[in-house]
């Protein structure tokens, strides 16, 4: 062991330095909150160490080429950083405790399966044979649950906009944008098949069956 030069001249007693360089020294190592529980200080370390490559992450080179690691690294060179639990389904420890997650997964410790665009109205995400999915409730389609189902259909170019609620487009009314709408009414028995046409009884024509042919 080498203790430093570091603390006294020569002239004062050896045993009073060197009590006082170890005093220094478990100071030292007290002050490093980091410091793994558990490790008995003082542990005997050199000052003249050298480590080559260099400890990383705030590890202390202690002996030659011997790093003492900060607490959540570990490795020859402190080069690893500790994940307790370890990321599970592949997610890499990115710094103490910090798992990163691949596609698919999520939650501390990448444990959880996730789906990554999220499952909306009220779908659960669930892995099914390993592969993340949005379980939908009833009245909710497609992979994030995101399309309403009418049930009763959206016809003549309507859309389904929540569950059996369907958007009409201009012209069209009625549950299932079935009913057409005709302005002026159809007249005399005649009846409104597409936005505003009519489709007269005999012998009534015209636009709003308001001609009687003459035979
Ligand atoms: C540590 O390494 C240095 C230089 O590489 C050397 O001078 C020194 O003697 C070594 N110390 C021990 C304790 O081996």
């Amino acid at each position: 062991m080498v203790l430093a030069r570091c603390c006294f001249p020569a002239s004062v007693k050896m045993n009073v330095a060197l009590l006082a360089c170890l005093v220094a020294l478990v100071g030292i190592c007290l002050a490093r909150s980091d410091a793994p529980r558990g490790v008995a200080v003082p542990f005997v370390f050199d000052l003249k160490a050298t480590c080559d490559p260099r400890c990383q992450h705030a590890g202390i080179c202690i002996r030659n080429n011997t790093c003492f690691c900060s607490r959540g690294y570990e490795g020859e060179t402190c080069q690893y950083a500790n994940c307790y639990p370890k990321c599970k389904n592949g997610g890499e420890c990115l710094r103490p405790g910090k798992c990163r997650c691949p596609s698919g997964f999520g939650g501390k410790y990448c444990h959880k399966v996730k789906c990554d665009s999220g499952c909306w109205n009220g779908g659960d995400c669930i892995a099914v044979n390993g592969v993340a999915k949005c379980i939908c409730p009833s009245s909710w389609t497609g992979s994030k649950c995101q399309e309403a189902i009418c049930p009763q259909g959206c016809r003549n170019g309507g859309s389904c906009m929540a569950p059996g609620i369907c958007s009409c487009p201009e012209g069209w009314l009625g549950g299932a944008c079935h009913t057409a709408v005709c302005h002026r009414p159809c007249l005399n028995g005649g009846k409104c098949l597409s936005p505003d046409s009519c489709r007269c009884r005999p012998p009534y024509s015209g636009p709003h069956c308001e001609e009687r042919k003459v035979f």
